[in-house]
């Protein structure tokens, strides 16, 4: 009988279960033998598998987080640590590994399909910065996440006529900053992509508040070289005229956490099936992502090559929308 292994790598991310539940439930349909590694690379490595059931993961579909663990797990960069994952799969028998994560977890598959092991990735990432899939497990629902709070600063910001510096995250990549940023109505943004001028800034600002605006939203992407504290301390420094009293929001970790939205947990089912389907064809060494509204299957090594694209014509429609 078939052995598939699956593990959850790098930071979880919403929808990260209910890849897991379609993958075991799919790979069941089979007639295969499921398995699952727990926290990530670390549990490859460490011999962490068990074999997963249909029950086993019930009620998860609606679960934040990943109920295998996740981890980072620097040895898996080595070439020792990657022999190491190849032996482990070849020591239990499992004959092909699918591994559920972002860039990093992918560079990492990518490094295990290198040394001869079958292995199909599954694009899930709350910073979407992966090549090939326009948005992976997890984006949308931290999107959302990301709104919420600053809506809700938005309120008390209006209340005190102050400016908010809401730092998101996303890595070197500025998906979540310009996506939270057009759909929380934000006065300006600052991502990673796009080189910022402090002072560009400030005097979008004061044009905001000379308009009649009682407040503004900075959403700020962690990647930018002006992240949210450098930002904030580049105008104390100068003595920046805003026009606003300024406070700085930094939503870390909130993002990543909690139940995942409807559209997480449907691309999360279609991609984990595909997953399965992809490894019953015997194809593998490649990443199922969303491309064009369809599941396709890219190569790994363009995967760890390249860069998903950031559309600029959004960042222009954020601009347009600021009067
Ligand atoms: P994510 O997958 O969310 O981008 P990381 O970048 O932290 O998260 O990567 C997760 C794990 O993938 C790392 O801890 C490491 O085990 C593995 N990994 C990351 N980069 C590489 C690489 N260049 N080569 C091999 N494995 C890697
Ligand atoms: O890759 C997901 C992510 O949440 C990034 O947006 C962020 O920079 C990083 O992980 C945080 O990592 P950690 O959970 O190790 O603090």
């Amino acid at each position: 009988m078939k052995r598939v292994a699956v593990l959850t790598s790098g930071g979880d991310a919403p929808g990260m279960n209910a890849a897991v539940r379609a993958i075991v439930r799919a790979g069941v349909d089979r007639g295969w033998t499921m398995i699952g590694v727990g926290h990530g690379y670390s549990g490859l490595l460490g011999g962490d598998f068990v074999e997963l059931g249909a029950r086993d993961v019930g009620g998860i579909i609606n679960r934040g987080g990943t109920m295998l663990g996740s981890s980072r797990c620097p040895s898996m960069k080595t070439e020792a640590g990657q022999r190491q994952g190849v032996d482990m799969l070849a020591r239990h028998g499992v004959e092909s590994l699918i591994v559920i994560g972002g860039d990093g977890s992918q560079k990492g598959a990518f490094g295990l399909a290198t040394m001869g092991a079958r292995v199909v990735g599954v694009a899930s990432t709350i910073d979407n910065d992966l090549f090939g899939s326009e948005v992976s497990i997890g984006a949308t629902t931290a999107v959302d996440v990301a709104l919420e709070a600053i809506d809700r600063l938005r309120t008390t910001a209006a209340s005190h006529e102050r400016a908010f510096l809401v730092e998101v995250m996303g890595r070197n990549c500025g998906y979540l900053g310009l996506m939270a940023g057009i759909a929380g109505g934000a006065e300006a943004i600052v991502i990673p992509e796009v080189q910022t001028d402090p002072e560009k800034i400030a005097a979008e600002l004061r044009a905001c508040r000379e308009r009649g605006k009682r407040h503004a939203i900075v959403v700020v992407a962690e990647g930018a070289p002006y992240n949210a504290e450098r930002l904030s301390a580049y105008f104390r420094e100068h003595g920046a005229r805003l026009g606003f009293d300024l406070r700085v929001t930094q939503l870390g970790h909130v993002q990543r956490g909690g139940d995942p939205g409807g559209f997480d947990r449907i691309l999360a089912t279609r991609l984990g099936a595909a997953a399965v389907d992809c490894v019953a064809r015997g194809e593998h060494g490649v990443l199922m992502g969303l491309l064009h509204g369809k599941v396709a299957a890219t190569p790994l090594a363009q995967v760890v090559s390249q860069k998903q694209t950031l559309d600029h014509d959004l960042l222009a429609l954020a601009q347009l929308m600021v009067r």
